[in-house]
């Protein structure tokens, strides 16, 4: 089956074509970060209006780029939720009368299952079950994966996500949107242990994570040094520190816990460097993460996750929808879901 995917969640606009049996074909993305840099953070309604204006192009350009046409399509996966909702819909209701006009079934995908499975689009691709770590800016989980939709949460976001804490902390060192490759690239000149900030609770069994706080703590390090900006590499490499620390020893929880030896990483933090060099020295654990361009929203991950699902038979019905808000852990199986 050949499906075209479309990611438009939040500001980026991504699209791309899965064919179940010669694997992604074509792959295109527009990121809006240039329009949204003068506001300091994502704002919705132009996030939608540029979507719109670039949904279509895109589409011509990945079935020119995989040399198909629309008739050749067999299906389309769009990205239902998590997200701002008038960024979904203008992605669900394209989807939906495309599909519709070419007599193929279209699929809403979660947008975090498309995140949990984006390494399946790598070579080698790990085998279920395994552990998934997914940090984006908005959600930052630990799942048991036993197969496509068969997921158990194991750790939950309390508060600010992984992703989120890096693009505030980012703002309060004055760095551009969006924050966590800018703050990485800052602390790579930093000197680690210079500020020591806290590893959030890393000291109990829970293996949710709660990043609010060490923004606070950056900001009181910030203000201590008053006018004095050449700290500012130092309380970078501090903060990034901790949140790897953090992450990399509630991974470790998790895969003893749940007697996993393969550990998934994926969502935008999953490009940070120092995350993924701390992870692969892990014993006695195969990681695997996308590439970093597959970490952060893409259409790929969507093309593929509606493929596994559309090729076992999923189908919904055509009513165009749009979830801002939904639990990665209530998806069931392909087979089990939406019969038509
Ligand atoms: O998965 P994603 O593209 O979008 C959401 O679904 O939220 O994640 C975006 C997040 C942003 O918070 C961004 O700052 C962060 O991922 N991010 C990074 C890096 N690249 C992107 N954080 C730390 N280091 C990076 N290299
Ligand atoms: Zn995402």
């Amino acid at each position: 089956m050949r499906i075209l995917g479309i990611e438009t969640s939040c500001d980026e606009t991504g699209l791309a074509i899965y064919d179940t049996e010669r694997g992604l074909l074509a792959d295109r993305l527009h990121s809006q970060t240039q329009l949204h840099n003068d506001y300091g953070g994502v704002v919705p309604e132009l996030a939608s209006r540029d979507h719109i204006l670039r949904l279509l192009p895109l589409i011509d350009e990945v079935l020119m780029q995989a040399q198909l046409t629309r008739r050749d399509l067999d299906g389309i996966a769009y990205t239902e939720g998590p997200g701002l909702i008038g960024a979904l819909l203008t992605g669900a209701t394209l989807a939906k009368t495309l599909a519709w006009t070419l007599n193929v079934p279209a699929l809403g995908v979660h947008h975090l299952e498309g995140h949990l499975l984006a390494p399946l689009l790598e070579t080698p691709s790990p085998a279920f079950p395994f552990v998934a770590l997914i940090v984006s800016g908005g959600h930052s989980l630990l799942m048991d994966v036993q197969g496509v939709g068969r997921y158990e949460l194991l750790g939950d976001t309390l508060d600010d996500a992984a992703g989120e804490a890096f693009d505030k902390t980012a703002k309060l060192l004055g760095l551009p949107y969006p924050g966590g490759p800018a703050l990485a690239q800052l602390a790579q000149s930093g000197v680690a242990g210079a500020f020591k900030f806290s590893r959030p609770l890393t000291d109990r069994p829970t293996l949710d994570f709660s990043f609010s706080g060490l923004k606070t703590q950056v900001m009181l390090a910030i203000k201590a040094q008053g006018d004095d900006r050449s700290r500012d590499a130092d309380i970078a490499r501090g903060f990034e520190d901790a949140v790897v620390d953090t992450l990399v020893w509630k991974c470790q929880r998790a895969l003893h816990r749940s007697q996993r030896s393969r550990l998934v990483v994926a969502g935008g933090v999953g490009a940070n460097k120092r995350l993924r060099e701390r992870l692969l020295a892990l014993p006695q654990c195969d990681v695997y993460f996308p590439r970093p361009a597959f970490c952060t929203d893409n259409g790929a991950m969507i093309a593929l996750a509606g493929a596994l699902r559309l090729s076992a038979g999923q189908r919904e019905d055509s009513i165009i929808r749009a979830t801002p808000r939904r639990e990665l852990a209530s998806l069931l199986p392909p087979a089990k879901v939406g019969d038509d």
